[in-house]
């Protein structure tokens, strides 16, 4: 992980209450101790008798917490409410949210929920028909006004015999990203932020298609550095193998011209568009309108149709703030004075030159050496890099040029 990462050393205090999604939150404290976070978990008795006080020591390296207070630490609520950074409790489960709601201090969780000032996530996990009882909906309704952050349940599978329903705790891959747009500075904040990504599928018949190699790997990760940041994000993606990333707005789309399609409808609202997409420049003219067979030999050579340049049709849709960033993936010689000639022609504020012809560089790769030029001229070579170091640098760059 980069240093610029939300975690090392960040104090987190995890709260555990007594539910069997408990096991799960064992889980959750590795993840944020491998991101390099100082993790302090707070069990209460009931979540003692789902998880041990042991697992969470191995997994954080840290003693947890199970009495009110100890001889030397008899303010422990008030030092821990005055350490830690963020707070998160997952399992909630309803009595956890009926106490937090009424702001019960009579064990440590609750008196440190009072103390701190610091931002706190609840992640509530129960039996769907406690989830839906209106007690239950009215402590939520209470705690969110009283500003904690609810994130789920999930509806899925619940405990053994209670099938699928709303209850289910939510992933501690998805608490861990929540948690690091906490901790994140918000220099996004109130930001609308328009992202592509992937390759395009261009049909040849109704089972085959001409594609490239983008991965969508540069575009998630700047999709997944805005929204931590605290943007709303917009990510237009092609077909890709990846996870959609949390908290993004996801819209899936195949072709160049569907693309474009959902580029002009979400563009008016953004206040950055970055093209990282690889939308294909031509498709096949006339696709067969049935699967073409080996019985009628073969087929005949493909006729090209150009696709619209998605960035060059939205120049009259942007508005005079809109800042906009393009990619040129360039194998040839030139490839700076024709990453140049794409910025002018394109309208750019910023084009990001990645080199095709290099090994760990460009498409289909983790990392990515790239080149940064503005309008105004300015060139920054940046080293090779993985490509969510990539996102990050870049988006220092872009906050530069917003209004
Ligand atoms: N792009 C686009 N619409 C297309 C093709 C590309 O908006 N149909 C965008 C890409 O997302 C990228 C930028 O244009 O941000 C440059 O893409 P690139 O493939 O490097 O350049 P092209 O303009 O397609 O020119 P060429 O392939 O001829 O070098």
């Amino acid at each position: 992980m980069g240093e610029r990462r939300p975690f090392p050393g960040r104090r987190v205090l995890l709260g555990v209450t007594g539910g069997v999604a408990a096991y799960k939150s064992i889980e959750l404290a590795r993840r944020l101790a491998q991101a390099g976070a100082l993790v302090d978990t707070v069990l209460t008795p009931a979540a003692c008798d789902f998880v041990t006080p042991l697992a969470f020591e191995a997994v954080t390296g840290r003693a947890p917490y199970l009495a009110r207070w100890a001889p030397g630490d008899a303010l422990r609520h008030i030092r821990l409410a005055r350490e830690v950074e963020a707070v998160v409790v997952a399992p909630a489960t309803a009595d956890f949210l009926a106490r937090a709601a009424a702001g019960r201090a009579d064990d440590l969780l609750g008196a440190v929920l009072l103390a701190t000032r610091v931002p706190a996530l609840l992640c509530p996990a129960m039996n769907d028909r406690m989830f839906e009882h209106p007690a239950t909906q009215a402590n939520l309704e209470r705690v969110r006004a009283l500003g904690y952050q609810v994130l789920g349940p999930s509806i899925g599978p619940l405990a053994w015999g209670e099938g699928e329903g709303p209850g289910r705790m939510v992933e501690p891959e998805e608490i861990v990203a929540h948690l690091a747009r906490v901790l994140e500075r918000p220099s996004l904040a109130g930001r609308r932020v328009l992202v592509t990504a992937g390759p395009t599928r261009e049909a040849i018949d109704p089972v085959r298609f001409v594609s490239n190699r983008s991965s969508g790997r540069m575009g998630y990760a700047l999709a997944e550095v805005a929204w931590r940041r605290g943007a709303a994000v917009t990510l237009v993606s092609g077909p890709t193998a990846l996870p959609p990333p949390v908290g993004v707005e996801l819209v899936r789309v195949e072709t160049a011209a569907a693309m474009a399609e959902a580029v002009a409808a979400h563009l008016p609202a953004a206040d950055v568009l970055v093209m990282a997409a690889a939308p294909a420049d031509f498709r096949p003219a006339a696709p067969a309108a049935a699967k073409l067979t080996k019985e009628d030999g073969l087929p005949p050579p493909l006729a090209w149709a150009l696709t619209a340049d998605i960035l060059q049709s939205t120049r009259p849709l942007r508005r005079p703030d809109t800042r906009v960033v393009g990619f040129a993936l360039e194998t040839a010689d030139d490839a700076l004075a024709r990453a140049r000639a794409k910025l002018e022609a394109k309208g750019l504020d910023l084009v990001v030159l990645n080199r095709a012809d290099e090994a760990d560089s460009g498409f289909d790769t983790e990392t990515n050496r790239v080149t940064v030029i503005d309008a105004a001229g300015r060139v920054d070579r940046w080293p090779l890099l993985p490509k969510a170091e990539v996102a990050e640098r870049l988006w220092d760059r872009i906050e530069e040029l917003l209004p």
